[in-house]
C-alpha cells in the first residue's frame, strides 16, 4: 500500500518535471519570437542609448507635446565640451537643411546649458512618452531621403560644410551665460590695464592625450614653438598693440616656451579656469591663433576675427578654412 503510493507519487513527479521542461524547452521559446509591448521603445529609452555620460534621470512629469509626425535628427554624445558644440550644432544644422525636427539628448544639452543662454533645440523630454521607430533611422545627411526617416548622426561628428552655412546664426545660438561674459571681459580689461586700443588675440593651444591622437590619426607631431611665434609675428606686423591671451590644457608647457614674450598672457597659470570660462576668453578676443581640436576651434568660430590654423592635411580644420574666408595658414 505504502510503496504503491510512493511509486504513483514518483510517476507524478516525473510527468510535472517532464511537462515543465517541455513548456521551458519548446514553448517559451516561441513566445519569446512574438514580439510584445516590452520591445516597443520609447524616445525615452532611446536617449538613454545615446548618451555616454551623465545621464539624468527621467522627471516625473513630461511635457507630453504632440509625437512627431515625421522624422527627427538627433545624435549620440561623445567627447567634451567642443565634440558636444559640434554635435549639437550638426543637429540644429542637419534640422534646417532638411526640415526634419530635432532633439538634443538631456546629457548634451544639460552640460551646454550651463555655459549658454539661448539653446534653442529641444530635449527628448518634450517627446519622452512617444513611441520610436529603429527601423526608420538612417546615420547621416547622405544616406537619407525621405521625410519618414530619422537621422542619428553618431558621436564626434564635425560637420562644418552644414553648419558654417549659417555661421553667423551658430554664433548666435552658443551666447555665452552673462556671467561668463562678465569675468572674460573683467579678464581682458586686467590685462589690458584698461588701454582701448588694444587687439586681442586668443591662441589655443591644445597639448595633453592630443599629442598621441595627431600621431596615431595623421602621423604628424604636434605644432612646435615655431608655429606659434611665427603667428604671434604676423600679427604683430598687422597691429600696433597686440596682446595674446593664451588659453591650453597644457599651461606649463607654455608658461616656458612663452616666458621671454611680454606681451603673452597665460590664463589657467596657477589654478586651471573651468573650460566654460576659457572658451568665453577666446571667443571675447578679436583673432585667433589655433592648432587643431575642436575647443580652439569653437574659442575662434564664436571669436569670428581672423584666424590662423596649423595646417594637417586631412584634419577638419583644414575644411573650416576652406569655408570660412578669413580663416588661413602661414604661408
Ligand atoms: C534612399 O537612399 C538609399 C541609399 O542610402 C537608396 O538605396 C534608396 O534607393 C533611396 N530611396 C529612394 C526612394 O530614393
Ligand atoms: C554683468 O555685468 C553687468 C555690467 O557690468 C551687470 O549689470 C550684470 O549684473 C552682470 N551680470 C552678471 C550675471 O554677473
Ligand atoms: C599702444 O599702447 C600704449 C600704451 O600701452 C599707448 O600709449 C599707445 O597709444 C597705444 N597705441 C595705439 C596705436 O593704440
Ligand atoms: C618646428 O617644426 C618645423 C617643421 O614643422 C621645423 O622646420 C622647425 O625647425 C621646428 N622648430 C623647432 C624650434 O623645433
Ligand atoms: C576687441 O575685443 C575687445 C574685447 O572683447 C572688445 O572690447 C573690442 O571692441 C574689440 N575690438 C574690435 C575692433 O572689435
Ligand atoms: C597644407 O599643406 C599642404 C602640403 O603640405 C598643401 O598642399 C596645402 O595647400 C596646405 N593647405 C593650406 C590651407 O595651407
Amino acid at each position: 500500500m505504502i510503496n504503491a503510493n510512493r511509486n504513483i507519487l514518483f510517476t507524478a513527479t516525473v510527468l510535472a518535471i517532464c511537462v515543465i521542461l517541455f513548456v521551458h524547452v519548446f514553448l517559451f521559446p516561441l513566445y519569446a519570437v512574438n514580439p510584445n509591448h516590452e520591445t516597443l521603445k520609447t524616445f525615452m529609452d532611446f536617449e538613454k542609448s545615446l548618451c555616454s555620460s551623465n545621464y539624468i534621470k527621467q522627471k516625473k512629469v513630461w511635457r507630453k507635446q504632440q509625437c512627431p509626425r515625421y522624422g527627427v535628427v538627433t545624435t549620440m554624445q561623445g567627447g567634451r565640451l567642443g565634440n558636444q558644440m559640434w554635435e549639437y550644432a550638426s543637429v540644429w544644422a542637419v534640422a534646417r537643411r532638411t526640415g526634419l525636427e530635432p532633439y538634443i539628448p538631456r546629457c548634451i544639452r544639460i552640460k551646454l546649458d550651463q555655459v549658454f543662454d539661448s539653446l534653442t533645440v529641444p530635449t527628448f523630454e518634450e517627446i519622452a512618452h512617444c513611441p520610436v521607430d529603429m527601423s526608420r533611422f538612417v546615420k547621416s545627411l547622405d544616406a537619407w531621403n525621405y521625410t519618414y526617416q530619422s537621422i542619428v548622426l553618431p558621436r564626434y561628428s564635425v560637420q562644418p560644410e552644414i553648419v558654417l552655412t549659417w555661421v553667423q546664426d551658430i554664433i548666435q545660438e552658443f551666447t555665452f551665460k552673462t556671467k561668463l561674459i562678465n569675468k572674460s571681459q573683467t579678464i581682458l580689461r586686467l590685462v589690458a590695464k584698461n588701454n582701448i586700443n588694444q587687439v586681442f588675440v586668443g591662441v589655443h593651444v591644445r597639448r595633453t592625450d592630443y599629442v598621441g591622437y595627431l600621431w596615431r590619426k595623421y602621423s604628424v607631431l604636434p605644432a612646435n614653438v615655431s608655429f606659434y611665434y611665427a603667428a604671434m609675428k604676423y600679427y604683430e606686423e598687422k597691429y600696433q598693440n597686440v596682446t595674446f591671451i593664451v588659453v591650453s590644457d597644457d599651461p606649463a608647457w607654455c608658461i616656458k616656451k612663452f616666458n621671454n614674450k611680454n606681451n603673452v598672457f597665460i590664463t589657467s597659470k596657477k589654478v586651471p579656469n573651468p573650460p566654460s570660462l576659457d572658451l568665453a576668453i577666446l571667443a571675447a578676443c578679436n583673432h585667433s591663433i589655433i592648432d587643431y581640436g575642436t575647443f580652439g576651434v569653437w574659442g575662434a568660430i564664436l571669436a569670428g576675427g581672423e584666424t590662423i590654423f596649423y595646417n594637417i592635411s586631412h584634419h577638419s580644420t583644414v575644411r573650416l578654412g576652406q569655408i570660412l574666408p578669413n580663416w588661413h595658414t602661414l604661408a
